[in-house]
């Protein structure tokens, strides 16, 4: 492993706003379940999770867009979470967590309504028919954010990928939940979404944008 992941993976453990839990160990007794604004961060404001967040940025970005909300930005890749969580420490950003951990095992972290807004940004297509079940708009995980989420509480994506895109809006549909807002190439229609969607880029977004790649976002309930 190259010398610059070894020391990203050490000094993950030392970051104070990284949660790596031990995966053989996960249990829904994890002790901030149910309770990350009053006990992680020391008030009673909305969560918000980034589902995939890579490096962070919007996790970040968004943060410091809304500091009345409170941001835990989730992926599996520790080497991609270090760069969100210094830059948090750095600037002193204090409503961003970081959780290394799969989204899969996402009701051990988060108790049943707890979850305001859910994010999940340019998520990999999992395009083979044996990775459909890997999707992060799988029917499975659908259940997962059913339940985390408040009774009133959304999900946006955002994707350059018209398959999974097309995937995630018929399954929305044939389970019943609710679409709140679809639009296509949101660049060119900035008009039809919320400022917030098209404020911000993460950074895959900024590379398909400067390719002229459309991107497209879906928000929906399950009210
Ligand atoms: C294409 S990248 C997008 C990163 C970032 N959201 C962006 O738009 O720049 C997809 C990210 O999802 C993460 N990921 C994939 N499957 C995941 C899972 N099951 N649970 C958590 N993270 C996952 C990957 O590690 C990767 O960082």
């Amino acid at each position: 492993m190259a010398k610059t992941k070894l020391k990203k993976f050490a000094e993950l453990d030392t970051l104070t706003n990284v949660i790596q839990p031990d995966c053989q160990n996960i249990s829904e007794n994890y002790h901030l379940r149910g309770h990350w604004s009053r006990a992680f961060f020391r008030n009673s404001n909305p969560l918000v999770l980034e589902i995939g967040c890579g490096k962070g940025e919007y996790t970040v970005s968004q943060a410091l867009e809304c500091p009345d909300k409170n941001f835990i930005g989730i992926d599996i890749k520790g080497e991609r979470l270090w760069r969100g969580a210094k830059t948090s420490l750095e600037n002193d950003i204090r409503n961003t967590a970081f959780i290394r951990v799969q989204a899969q095992k996402l009701e051990y972290f988060f108790g049943k309504d707890e979850v305001s807004e859910i994010w999940i940004t340019f998520p990999d297509p999992q395009l083979q028919k044996p990775k459909i079940k890997k999707r992060l708009t799988s029917e499975r995980l659908l259940s997962v954010y059913k339940n985390i989420l408040t009774p009133e509480g959304v999900v946006h994506l955002k994707t350059d990928n018209e398959i999974f895109f097309d995937y995630t809006e018929e399954l929305i549909k044939a389970s019943g939940y609710n679409i709140l807002s679809i639009c296509r190439d949101i660049y060119n229609n900035k008009h039809k979404v919320e400022p917030i969607v098209t404020k911000i880029m993460t950074y895959y977004e900024e590379k398909y944008v400067n390719q002229n790649i459309p991107i497209n976002y879906l928000k929906f309930s399950f009210k």
